[in-house]
């Protein structure tokens, strides 16, 4: 037997039976909808004074069969029509209205969420029959204003429209404007969102960020949006209204990905999810993801799991068995409740089992340290907020090759140099994870590998990248992880990096407000003072030691 969705329990026999029957019918090609299945509809809608919907495929089969109440039908989930990114569903909603109202903001809304087909809404003659039949379809081209086509209404003896021309016609467009989208790399194209209280500025700064990492994670970026709100609602961080908008900003500028820049907790990220066919992450999720993919030696990578699967966990969310007009209220357990279980005891398994063999490689890792201090040369560590220059300064001062990139956390892992510096000072230099604000608690954990080598350094070099207009809160990050971590008994030394891309001017500025020692980490005649200032500490240090 079919399932017929919503509250059917006071219905009569017969009345199911025929509900149910209608599973049967089929709409041939070119019609929206057939006269004779409009008209049973609405019959059977004006006898229990509800709205009925039916969800029709692309072959003119009915695949749903909705009860609603008198207002509204709640439209299923359909797990079988998963949407592709820059496609329509292949499923059109066609329902009856009691009321001679044409399709409501309700009803454009769930067209632009669920970008079905089609959204159609037959309003009825008070004796029952088809008065009128109102349809709409997402312009792909349409401007933010005008998003969708409302064709003109269609008496039921006008229903057979060409339906499958006009889809045709659609989808073609869209793939006209997908296929002018998909960059040569392939890239993930987002759209990073900000819901905040925070003041426009820091907001906008927050989001500046995020669009670096993006950038750094191989994403490209095509759309910004900065909603400040007076308060941050806890349960559904983003109104349906805005969703709206952000996926029918998708569908015309081929976007698949909506990422945060707030940390989502998992009723938001539920809220979500359930209501838009995109792929969404948060902010952390992101840096997981970046973290993820430049993890290079086998503590790094199972770190990095580790921190993934610990922040999915109590994420871990199934869909709603309703996809739409959620106010209509679902119960909570259906079928995905034990599902969604197998996954969480996978999850609390596979964590379990990362931590056992973290363990060992981490022991490993103090023995091959312990060997390494014997030699007891001091110990530099180059710090610094991520793309600071870190890996650029080593390269320079080593002229070796450790990986140095125009992208965010390109180091990830402890990259450690023997270098002699002048008068002849022997020391171990090693270049670190960069530093982030925020940076999530289990990622702290996971890069433990790294900022606990920091503690047996002797000597901390800050690298500021100046040229970064978030420069000051870049220090102020770096400074409050290195007390954080309890490092505060190190010295440290400013060094203020990327200088060529300054005014001479400026570079005096900053090294009287901040202090340190200007370069540029790309030429290795500027590093002379900065060689000359760590060989001197390093003599200071030894002197006192
Ligand atoms: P993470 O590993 O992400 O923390 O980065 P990092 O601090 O190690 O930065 P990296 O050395 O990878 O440098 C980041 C980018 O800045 C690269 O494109 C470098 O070429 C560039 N860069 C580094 N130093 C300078 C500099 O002095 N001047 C200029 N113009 N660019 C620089």
């Amino acid at each position: 037997m079919k399932n017929l969705y919503g509250n059917i329990d006071d219905l009569k026999a017969d009345h199911v039976r025929r509900l149910e029957n209608l599973y049967r019918r089929k709409v041939p090609d070119t019609f929206l909808i057939t006269p004779e299945l409009a008209r049973d509809v609405t019959h059977l809608s004006q006898e229990l004074r509800r709205q009925i919907g039916l969800l029709i495929d692309r072959s003119g089969r009915v695949v749903s069969v909705i009860v609603g109440d008198a207002q509204k039908i709640v439209i299923p989930e359909t797990p079988s029509h998963r949407t592709l990114p820059g496609r329509l569903k292949g499923l059109r909603c066609i329902h009856t209205h009691l009321k001679d109202e044409p399709l409501t903001s309700d009803d454009l809304t769930d067209l632009a969420l669920l970008r079905l087909d089609m959204m159609a809404a037959v309003t009825m003659t008070p004796e029952g029959g088809v008065r009128m039949v109102h349809a709409a379809h997402i312009l792909p081209k349409g401007s933010p204003e005008a998003p969708y086509q409302i064709l003109d209404g269609l008496p039921p003896h006008r229903l057979d429209i060409g339906f499958t021309e006009v889809i045709r016609a659609l989808e073609s467009e869209l793939a006209q404007i997908q296929s002018g989208f998909s960059g040569a790399r392939g890239e993930e194209r987002a759209v990073l969102v900000s819901v905040t209280t925070a003041p426009r500025k820091i907001a906008e700064d927050s989001l500046a960020e995020l669009k670096e990492l993006a950038v750094s994670g191989g994403i490209e970026v095509v759309e910004t949006v900065l909603q400040q709100r007076k308060k941050v609602d806890p349960r559904f961080l983003i109104g349906r209204g805005k969703l709206q908008d952000l996926n029918l900003l998708a569908l015309q500028k081929g976007i698949s990905l909506i990422i945060f820049d707030q940390e989502m907790n998992a009723s938001q990220m539920r809220s979500i999810t359930d209501q838009i066919e995109l792929k969404v992450i948060d902010r952390t999720q992101l840096i997981l993801d970046i973290f993820a993919q430049r993890a290079q030696t086998r503590e790094g990578k199972l770190q990095v799991e580790l921190a993934q699967l610990k922040y999915l966990l109590p994420r871990l969310v199934t869909k709603n068995t309703a996809m739409s007009r959620l106010t209509g209220g679902i119960g909570g357990r259906g079928p995905g409740e034990t599902k969604l279980e197998i996954n969480r005891r996978r999850v609390r398994e596979r964590i379990n089992h990362l931590e056992k063999i973290l363990g060992e490689v981490i022991k490993h890792r103090d023995r091959q340290k312990a060997r390494r201090t014997k030699k007891g040369l001091p110990v530099v560590s180059i710090i610094g907020y991520t793309n600071a220059g870190k890996s650029t300064l080593l390269n320079s001062l080593t002229q070796s090759r450790v990986l140095a990139e125009d992208r965010l956390f390109a180091t990830l892992d402890p990259s450690s140099r023997r270098l002699r510096f002048p008068r002849d000072i022997e020391v171990i230099i090693t270049d670190t994870v960069g530093f982030i604000r925020d940076l999530p608690k289990d990622l702290m954990v996971a890069f433990r590998a790294t900022l606990e080598e920091l503690q047996s350094a002797d000597l901390l070099l800050h690298i500021v990248d100046v040229s970064n207009p978030r420069y000051k809160e870049q220090v102020q990050s770096v400074e409050r992880i290195l007390s954080e971590l309890d490092l505060q008994h190190i010295k440290v030394l400013r060094v203020l990096n990327k200088i060529d891309r300054v005014s001479p001017d400026d570079v005096a500025y900053l090294v009287h407000t901040l202090g340190g020692i200007p370069i540029s980490a790309l030429e290795r005649k500027t590093l002379v003072p900065l060689t000359e200032k760590v060989a001197e500490e390093i003599e200071i240090l030894s002197s006192i030691a």
